[in-house]
Protein backbone atom coordinates (compact mmCIF):
# COMPACT_ATOMS: atom_id res chain seq x y z
CA UNK A 1 0.00 0.00 0.00
CA UNK A 2 0.85 3.49 -1.01
CA UNK A 3 1.45 7.10 1.20
CA UNK A 4 -0.30 9.59 -1.16
CA UNK A 5 -0.18 13.25 -0.97
CA UNK A 6 -3.56 14.63 -2.20
CA UNK A 7 -3.77 18.63 -2.41
CA UNK A 8 -6.86 20.15 -2.21
CA UNK A 9 -8.64 17.24 -0.48
CA UNK A 10 -11.13 19.32 1.42
CA UNK A 11 -13.77 18.96 -1.36
CA UNK A 12 -14.48 18.65 -5.28
CA UNK A 13 -12.35 15.65 -7.52
CA UNK A 14 -9.58 15.79 -4.61
CA UNK A 15 -11.66 14.83 -2.00
CA UNK A 16 -13.46 12.39 -4.07
CA UNK A 17 -10.01 10.78 -4.85
CA UNK A 18 -8.80 11.04 -1.29
CA UNK A 19 -12.04 8.49 -0.81
CA UNK A 20 -11.14 6.64 -3.14
CA UNK A 21 -7.18 5.80 -2.27
CA UNK A 22 -8.42 5.66 1.64
CA UNK A 23 -10.75 2.99 0.76
CA UNK A 24 -8.34 1.12 -1.21
CA UNK A 25 -6.28 0.63 1.89
CA UNK A 26 -3.87 3.53 0.99
CA UNK A 27 -2.01 5.54 3.43
CA UNK A 28 -3.80 9.24 2.51
CA UNK A 29 -2.19 12.63 3.80
CA UNK A 30 -5.41 15.10 2.86
CA UNK A 31 -4.45 18.93 2.31
CA UNK A 32 -6.98 21.47 2.72
CA UNK A 33 -6.37 25.18 2.71
CA UNK A 34 -7.01 25.46 6.80
CA UNK A 35 -6.63 23.06 9.53
CA UNK A 36 -10.52 22.84 10.41
CA UNK A 37 -11.17 22.13 6.30
CA UNK A 38 -8.47 19.39 6.32
CA UNK A 39 -10.10 17.85 9.76
CA UNK A 40 -13.90 17.75 8.62
CA UNK A 41 -13.36 16.16 5.30
CA UNK A 42 -11.35 13.44 7.02
CA UNK A 43 -13.33 12.90 10.27
CA UNK A 44 -16.27 13.03 7.40
CA UNK A 45 -14.11 10.17 5.15
CA UNK A 46 -12.96 7.87 8.26
CA UNK A 47 -16.67 7.76 9.28
CA UNK A 48 -17.61 6.32 5.88
CA UNK A 49 -14.15 4.20 5.84
CA UNK A 50 -13.49 3.07 9.54
CA UNK A 51 -10.63 1.19 8.80
CA UNK A 52 -9.21 3.52 6.31
CA UNK A 53 -5.65 5.68 6.92
CA UNK A 54 -6.42 9.55 6.47
CA UNK A 55 -4.31 12.60 7.92
CA UNK A 56 -5.26 15.79 8.08
CA UNK A 57 -2.83 18.95 6.86
CA UNK A 58 -3.09 22.43 6.71
CA UNK A 59 -1.50 24.52 3.54
CA UNK A 60 -2.24 27.48 1.66
CA UNK A 61 -1.35 26.87 -1.35
CA UNK A 62 -1.40 31.04 -2.37
CA UNK A 63 1.37 31.53 0.40
CA UNK A 64 4.98 30.26 -0.44
CA UNK A 65 5.37 30.56 3.18
CA UNK A 66 2.54 27.86 4.20
CA UNK A 67 3.66 25.56 1.31
CA UNK A 68 7.65 25.77 3.18
CA UNK A 69 5.86 25.34 6.79
CA UNK A 70 3.91 22.36 5.47
CA UNK A 71 6.85 20.76 3.78
CA UNK A 72 9.21 21.46 6.92
CA UNK A 73 6.98 19.54 8.68
CA UNK A 74 6.30 16.49 6.65
CA UNK A 75 10.14 16.27 5.87
CA UNK A 76 10.81 16.35 9.60
CA UNK A 77 8.36 13.70 10.28
CA UNK A 78 10.53 11.34 7.71
CA UNK A 79 7.62 10.33 5.51
CA UNK A 80 8.18 8.28 2.47
CA UNK A 81 6.13 9.71 0.23
CA UNK A 82 5.28 7.43 -2.95
CA UNK A 83 2.94 9.88 -4.83
CA UNK A 84 2.69 13.62 -4.42
CA UNK A 85 -0.44 14.30 -6.08
CA UNK A 86 -1.12 17.94 -7.06
CA UNK A 87 -5.15 18.62 -7.17
CA UNK A 88 -6.03 21.93 -6.11
CA UNK A 89 -6.50 24.52 -8.16
CA UNK A 90 -8.31 27.85 -8.77
CA UNK A 91 -10.70 28.96 -11.43
CA UNK A 92 -11.33 32.75 -11.36
CA UNK A 93 -14.66 33.96 -12.98
CA UNK A 94 -13.62 37.72 -10.92
CA UNK A 95 -12.93 40.17 -14.11
CA UNK A 96 -10.54 41.88 -11.28
CA UNK A 97 -6.95 40.52 -11.19
CA UNK A 98 -6.71 38.87 -7.89
CA UNK A 99 -3.35 38.24 -6.18
CA UNK A 100 -1.39 35.66 -3.53
CA UNK A 101 -0.23 36.63 -0.42
CA UNK A 102 3.19 37.07 -2.22
CA UNK A 103 1.81 39.45 -4.97
CA UNK A 104 1.43 37.06 -7.85
CA UNK A 105 -1.82 36.67 -9.89
CA UNK A 106 -3.67 34.35 -7.73
CA UNK A 107 -4.39 31.66 -10.86
CA UNK A 108 -0.56 31.11 -11.83
CA UNK A 109 0.19 31.23 -8.17
CA UNK A 110 -1.95 28.39 -7.11
CA UNK A 111 -2.42 26.42 -10.29
CA UNK A 112 1.18 26.11 -11.04
CA UNK A 113 3.58 27.85 -8.79
CA UNK A 114 2.33 25.56 -6.07
CA UNK A 115 2.71 22.38 -6.90
CA UNK A 116 6.15 23.62 -8.46
CA UNK A 117 7.26 24.66 -4.95
CA UNK A 118 6.16 22.27 -2.84
CA UNK A 119 7.00 19.16 -5.37
CA UNK A 120 10.48 20.29 -5.39
CA UNK A 121 10.89 21.16 -1.65
CA UNK A 122 9.39 17.47 -1.27
CA UNK A 123 11.71 15.87 -3.30
CA UNK A 124 13.35 14.33 0.00
CA UNK A 125 10.36 12.89 1.07
CA UNK A 126 9.57 10.82 -2.72
CA UNK A 127 13.33 9.90 -2.67
CA UNK A 128 12.87 8.12 0.18
CA UNK A 129 10.36 5.64 -1.61
CA UNK A 130 11.16 3.01 -3.94
CA UNK A 131 9.42 3.97 -7.04
CA UNK A 132 7.77 7.47 -6.56
CA UNK A 133 5.48 9.40 -8.31
CA UNK A 134 4.21 13.19 -9.05
CA UNK A 135 1.23 13.62 -10.53
CA UNK A 136 0.30 17.14 -11.42
CA UNK A 137 -3.84 18.14 -12.45
CA UNK A 138 -3.72 20.16 -16.06
CA UNK A 139 -7.06 20.56 -18.28
CA UNK A 140 -7.48 20.17 -22.15
CA UNK A 141 -9.00 24.09 -21.75
CA UNK A 142 -5.20 24.82 -22.31
CA UNK A 143 -5.29 23.75 -25.66
CA UNK A 144 -5.72 26.09 -28.29
CA UNK A 145 -8.76 26.90 -29.87
CA UNK A 146 -10.92 25.61 -26.25
CA UNK A 147 -13.56 28.08 -25.70
CA UNK A 148 -13.19 31.45 -24.51
CA UNK A 149 -9.89 33.79 -23.99
CA UNK A 150 -7.17 31.95 -26.14
CA UNK A 151 -3.94 30.44 -24.13
CA UNK A 152 -1.23 32.90 -24.40
CA UNK A 153 1.77 32.62 -21.76
CA UNK A 154 3.77 36.15 -21.80
CA UNK A 155 6.97 35.47 -20.19
CA UNK A 156 7.53 39.27 -19.84
CA UNK A 157 3.81 39.30 -18.18
CA UNK A 158 3.31 36.09 -16.29
CA UNK A 159 1.27 37.76 -14.20
CA UNK A 160 -0.95 39.40 -16.21
CA UNK A 161 -0.61 42.65 -15.16
CA UNK A 162 -1.06 44.31 -17.87
CA UNK A 163 -4.29 42.85 -19.76
CA UNK A 164 -6.00 40.32 -16.95
CA UNK A 165 -8.25 38.31 -18.39
CA UNK A 166 -9.54 35.21 -15.66
CA UNK A 167 -9.87 32.94 -18.45
CA UNK A 168 -6.33 33.20 -19.97
CA UNK A 169 -5.24 33.01 -16.09
CA UNK A 170 -6.48 29.88 -16.49
CA UNK A 171 -5.11 28.31 -19.66
CA UNK A 172 -1.94 30.31 -18.92
CA UNK A 173 -1.51 28.11 -15.12
CA UNK A 174 -2.54 24.70 -16.74
CA UNK A 175 -0.11 25.32 -19.83
CA UNK A 176 2.96 26.16 -17.21
CA UNK A 177 2.09 22.76 -15.22
CA UNK A 178 2.60 20.94 -18.17
CA UNK A 179 5.78 22.98 -18.84
CA UNK A 180 6.60 22.05 -14.96
CA UNK A 181 5.67 18.26 -15.76
CA UNK A 182 7.90 17.37 -18.80
CA UNK A 183 10.57 19.44 -17.38
CA UNK A 184 10.69 17.94 -14.08
CA UNK A 185 10.53 14.84 -15.79
CA UNK A 186 13.85 15.66 -17.94
CA UNK A 187 15.68 17.28 -14.93
CA UNK A 188 14.55 14.67 -12.01
CA UNK A 189 12.65 11.52 -13.79
CA UNK A 190 14.56 8.24 -12.73
CA UNK A 191 13.18 5.20 -13.14
CA UNK A 192 12.30 5.45 -9.04
CA UNK A 193 10.73 9.24 -9.82
CA UNK A 194 8.48 10.41 -12.49
CA UNK A 195 6.20 13.33 -13.33
CA UNK A 196 3.01 13.05 -15.09
CA UNK A 197 -0.17 15.09 -15.94
CA UNK A 198 -3.70 14.48 -16.22
CA UNK A 199 -7.06 16.49 -17.17
CA UNK A 200 -9.66 15.02 -15.28
CA UNK A 201 -12.28 16.31 -18.66
CA UNK A 202 -15.23 18.49 -17.46
CA UNK A 203 -16.80 18.09 -14.49
CA UNK A 204 -19.49 20.35 -14.23
CA UNK A 205 -20.53 19.44 -10.16
CA UNK A 206 -17.31 20.46 -9.03
CA UNK A 207 -16.46 23.29 -11.66
CA UNK A 208 -19.77 24.84 -9.97
CA UNK A 209 -17.86 25.91 -6.64
CA UNK A 210 -15.75 28.27 -8.87
CA UNK A 211 -18.59 30.45 -10.19
CA UNK A 212 -20.07 33.36 -9.23
CA UNK A 213 -23.01 33.22 -11.32
CA UNK A 214 -26.20 31.91 -9.20
CA UNK A 215 -27.61 30.97 -12.87
CA UNK A 216 -24.57 29.19 -14.02
CA UNK A 217 -23.68 27.37 -10.77
CA UNK A 218 -27.37 26.01 -11.58
CA UNK A 219 -26.74 25.10 -14.94
CA UNK A 220 -23.45 23.64 -14.06
CA UNK A 221 -25.15 21.61 -11.28
CA UNK A 222 -28.35 20.27 -12.87
CA UNK A 223 -27.80 20.64 -16.64
CA UNK A 224 -24.44 20.33 -17.76
CA UNK A 225 -23.90 16.90 -16.06
CA UNK A 226 -26.45 15.37 -18.35
CA UNK A 227 -24.75 16.74 -21.33
CA UNK A 228 -22.75 13.97 -23.38
CA UNK A 229 -19.50 15.64 -23.12
CA UNK A 230 -19.32 16.25 -19.17
CA UNK A 231 -18.09 13.69 -17.07
CA UNK A 232 -19.15 12.67 -13.24
CA UNK A 233 -17.30 12.90 -10.40
CA UNK A 234 -16.95 9.45 -9.75
CA UNK A 235 -15.35 9.12 -13.26
CA UNK A 236 -13.05 11.61 -12.52
CA UNK A 237 -12.03 10.70 -9.85
CA UNK A 238 -11.39 7.10 -10.53
CA UNK A 239 -9.27 8.62 -13.79
CA UNK A 240 -7.68 10.49 -10.56
CA UNK A 241 -7.47 7.09 -8.73
CA UNK A 242 -5.26 5.07 -11.79
CA UNK A 243 -2.82 7.77 -11.92
CA UNK A 244 -2.15 7.61 -8.73
CA UNK A 245 -2.02 3.56 -8.53
CA UNK A 246 -1.93 1.68 -12.16
CA UNK A 247 1.69 0.61 -12.34
CA UNK A 248 2.62 1.86 -15.82
CA UNK A 249 1.83 5.54 -15.19
CA UNK A 250 4.29 5.00 -12.72
CA UNK A 251 7.30 3.60 -14.55
CA UNK A 252 7.08 5.98 -17.53
CA UNK A 253 6.98 10.12 -16.89
CA UNK A 254 6.64 12.81 -19.06
CA UNK A 255 3.22 11.94 -20.50
CA UNK A 256 -0.34 13.70 -20.11
CA UNK A 257 -3.34 11.30 -19.64
CA UNK A 258 -7.11 11.82 -20.07
CA UNK A 259 -9.40 9.72 -18.42
CA UNK A 260 -7.51 6.51 -17.52
CA UNK A 261 -6.09 7.08 -21.31
CA UNK A 262 -2.82 9.45 -22.96
CA UNK A 263 -3.77 11.77 -24.61
CA UNK A 264 -1.70 14.57 -26.85
CA UNK A 265 -1.03 18.00 -24.97
CA UNK A 266 -0.46 20.77 -27.24
CA UNK A 267 2.47 21.79 -28.98
CA UNK A 268 3.31 24.74 -26.97
CA UNK A 269 3.58 22.24 -24.08
CA UNK A 270 6.11 20.47 -25.61
CA UNK A 271 8.21 23.01 -26.46
CA UNK A 272 11.18 21.92 -24.46
CA UNK A 273 13.10 25.61 -24.38
CA UNK A 274 9.69 27.35 -23.01
CA UNK A 275 10.03 24.56 -20.08
CA UNK A 276 12.66 25.49 -19.26
CA UNK A 277 12.26 29.23 -19.21
CA UNK A 278 8.59 28.38 -16.83
CA UNK A 279 11.71 26.73 -14.76
CA UNK A 280 13.55 29.75 -14.46
CA UNK A 281 10.78 31.98 -13.90
CA UNK A 282 9.10 29.69 -11.51
CA UNK A 283 12.27 28.98 -9.30
CA UNK A 284 13.09 32.72 -9.26
CA UNK A 285 9.04 33.55 -8.14
CA UNK A 286 9.20 30.78 -5.70
CA UNK A 287 12.67 31.50 -4.07
CA UNK A 288 14.26 28.49 -5.54
CA UNK A 289 17.89 27.77 -7.16
CA UNK A 290 17.26 26.92 -10.72
N1 LIG B 1 -13.98 20.45 -12.71
C1 LIG B 1 -13.51 20.46 -13.96
O1 LIG B 1 -14.29 20.46 -14.94
C2 LIG B 1 -12.03 20.47 -14.20
C3 LIG B 1 -11.58 20.33 -15.53
C4 LIG B 1 -10.21 20.32 -15.78
C5 LIG B 1 -9.32 20.45 -14.73
N2 LIG B 1 -9.79 20.61 -13.46
C6 LIG B 1 -8.81 20.72 -12.37
O2 LIG B 1 -9.01 19.67 -11.45
C7 LIG B 1 -8.59 20.10 -10.15
C8 LIG B 1 -9.71 19.87 -9.14
O3 LIG B 1 -10.82 20.61 -9.60
P1 LIG B 1 -12.25 20.53 -8.92
O4 LIG B 1 -13.21 20.52 -10.04
O5 LIG B 1 -12.28 19.49 -7.89
O6 LIG B 1 -12.31 21.98 -8.26
P2 LIG B 1 -12.90 22.48 -6.86
O7 LIG B 1 -14.08 21.65 -6.45
O8 LIG B 1 -13.06 23.95 -7.03
O9 LIG B 1 -11.73 22.17 -5.85
C9 LIG B 1 -10.56 22.92 -5.86
C10 LIG B 1 -9.74 22.55 -4.64
O10 LIG B 1 -8.57 23.36 -4.62
C11 LIG B 1 -8.46 23.93 -3.34
N3 LIG B 1 -7.78 25.21 -3.31
C12 LIG B 1 -8.05 26.32 -4.05
N4 LIG B 1 -7.25 27.33 -3.66
C13 LIG B 1 -6.49 26.85 -2.64
C14 LIG B 1 -5.50 27.42 -1.84
N5 LIG B 1 -5.12 28.69 -1.96
N6 LIG B 1 -4.93 26.65 -0.90
C15 LIG B 1 -5.31 25.38 -0.73
N7 LIG B 1 -6.24 24.77 -1.47
C16 LIG B 1 -6.83 25.52 -2.41
C17 LIG B 1 -9.90 24.11 -2.86
O11 LIG B 1 -9.91 24.30 -1.46
P3 LIG B 1 -10.96 25.32 -0.76
O12 LIG B 1 -12.14 24.46 -0.45
O13 LIG B 1 -10.25 25.81 0.45
O14 LIG B 1 -11.25 26.41 -1.74
C18 LIG B 1 -10.50 22.80 -3.33
O15 LIG B 1 -10.21 21.76 -2.43
C19 LIG B 1 -8.20 21.57 -10.28
O16 LIG B 1 -6.80 21.66 -10.48
C20 LIG B 1 -8.92 21.99 -11.56
O17 LIG B 1 -8.30 23.09 -12.20
C21 LIG B 1 -11.12 20.60 -13.17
Amino acid sequence: MSTILITGGGRGLGRATAEKLARAGHRVLLTARTQPKAEEAVQELRARHPQSQLEPYAVDLASLASIRRFADCLLADGVALDVLFNVAGVMQTNPQRELSADGYELTLAVNALAPFLLTRLLLPALRRSPAARVVNVSSRLHLPGSRGKPVDFDFADANLARDYNPDRAYKNSKLAILWFTFEAQRRLGSDRLTFNAVCPGFVPVTAAASSRKPFERWLLRNVLPFMPFATSVDAASSAFAFMATDPDVGQRGGRFFGEKREIAPSTDSLDAAKAAQFWALASNLTGLEP
